[in-house]
């Protein structure tokens, strides 16, 4: 750990990324317990939107259960924002509660902060992925997030999704990333594993190594309650990110819970569609609003009365945040270099009419709510 936090400090004197004497400040602020004034973040998460086609059923967007408006991201507030503090910006994770591309902008919103040198990955289900739009869109990385080798295991999970429609985009994109040397993208799989498909993580990495994606990510599945806890998590207990002797006591707590500290929020934030900032990826029903973004300005609401307040929360009882109790804690957000986008090419292939439109996928969203609420199937 001591090791890890020193070539830390040594990179970033010698190489300095972008974004290091932010990290360098707000990391010190942390290491001293102070709850600001900071610089500005240097990651940052943003939701294109919460809507989504699927309906995976430990997810607040897909059992129906977000406490958030439905809706999408405006282009030119983003574009704004993007703007006026790409410059501060080292890494923006384009996914939060939703499919991001459900976002008919997406290609060109990632390309926008791809020319503006920020490192951009995202995370998907795969439906509705055009991979000549990933390639045009320059991304840094993009993650599909399976649940299982067939449909049967994947849609027991990521239910409404399609199986044969997410591999062949990815796939797709395997085959058209080898066309554009100069491009950016790194290719990653996800296997969320659960009970209904662990026997199937050797088929999983057989098959990622042979279709030449760059990465195989087998992924320990998380859980918001015990009852999930009991239908979703796998025998195998490897794959376990929980306390096992407190789960024998009917008690669903992490492995580690931190002790009254969060570097990560020190050096990051996380924004929903509408510009309002919460303090991490945790906070999916907007539990903790530290002020909107597109009104305020990023570093305003960062040092703003709420971020503030919060941390110091952190600093001081931690335990009584709610959303800390399922949370070990990310560690130090890690600074990347972004090469430029070397290469230009036109983008043909996006065929919109696949994907629901903005009215449409807000209706969907609504409908499940109602749905669930009235217990109807
Ligand atoms: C809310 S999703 C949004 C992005 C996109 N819709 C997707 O699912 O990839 C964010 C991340 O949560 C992951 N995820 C969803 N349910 C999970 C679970 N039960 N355990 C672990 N990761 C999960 C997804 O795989 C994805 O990496
Ligand atoms: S695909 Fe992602 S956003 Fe959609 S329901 Fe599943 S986890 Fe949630
Ligand atoms: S939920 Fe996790 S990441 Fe968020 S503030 Fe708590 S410990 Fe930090």
């Amino acid at each position: 750990m001591l090791a890890r936090k020193i070539k830390l400090v040594a990179d970033m004197a010698t190489k300095r990324p972008k974004g290091w004497r932010s990290l360098l400040w707000n990391s010190t602020m942390a290491q001293l317990r102070r709850p600001g004034p900071l610089m500005a973040p240097v990651h940052v998460s943003i939701e294109p939107t919460n809507a989504c086609n699927a309906r995976c059923s430990v997810c607040e967007t897909g059992k129906g259960d977000m406490a958030r408006k439905t809706g999408f991201l405006d282009e030119h507030l983003y574009k704004d924002f993007i703007n006026k503090n790409g410059s501060d910006i080292s890494v923006l994770l384009y996914y939060f509660m939703g499919e991001p591309f459900m976002h008919r902008s997406s290609y060109d919103m990632i390309r926008f902060a791809r020319d503006k040198g920020i490192y951009v990955e995202t995370c998907t289900n795969g439906d509705f992925v055009d991979p000549e739009g990933v390639i045009f869109s320059d991304i840094n990385k993009i993650s599909f997030q399976i649940g299982g080798m067939d449909q049967e295991t994947h849609g027991r999970y990521r239910a409404r999704t399609r199986f044969d429609k997410a591999i062949a985009n990815l796939e797709e994109l395997v085959r058209i990333k080898k066309k554009y040397p100069a491009s950016n993208v790194e290719i990653e799989v996800g296997f969320i594993v659960m009970r209904h498909n662990e026997h199937q993580v050797g088929d999983f990495l057989e098959w990622a190594k042979r279709i030449g994606i760059d990465r195989a990510n087998v992924i320990d599945p998380g859980v918001r309650n015990m009852l999930e806890a009991h239908a979703y998590l796998p025998k195998d207990r490897k794959y376990w990110f929980y306390d096992e002797e407190a789960f024998e006591r009917g008690i669903l707590k992490p492995k580690k819970l931190p002790d009254n500290e969060c570097v990560w929020i020190w050096n990051s934030i996380q924004l929903n569609w509408d510009g309002t900032a919460v303090p991490c990826c945790r906070d999916p029903n907007g539990k903790f609003p530290l002020g909107n973004v597109f009104e305020k300005g990023l570093k305003a609401v960062f040092n703003g009365e709420e971020a503030t307040a919060f941390r110091r929360q952190i600093l001081t009882a931690q335990g009584d945040v709610s959303i800390c109790k399922l949370c070990s804690g990310y560690g130090l957000p890690e600074l990347q270099r972004a090469k430029p986008t070397g290469f230009v090419i036109e983008r043909h292939s996006v065929n919109e009419n696949v994907i629901p439109s903005h009215e449409e996928a807000i209706a969907d969203a609504q409908n499940t709510i109602l749905r669930d609420r009235s217990g109807v199937q």
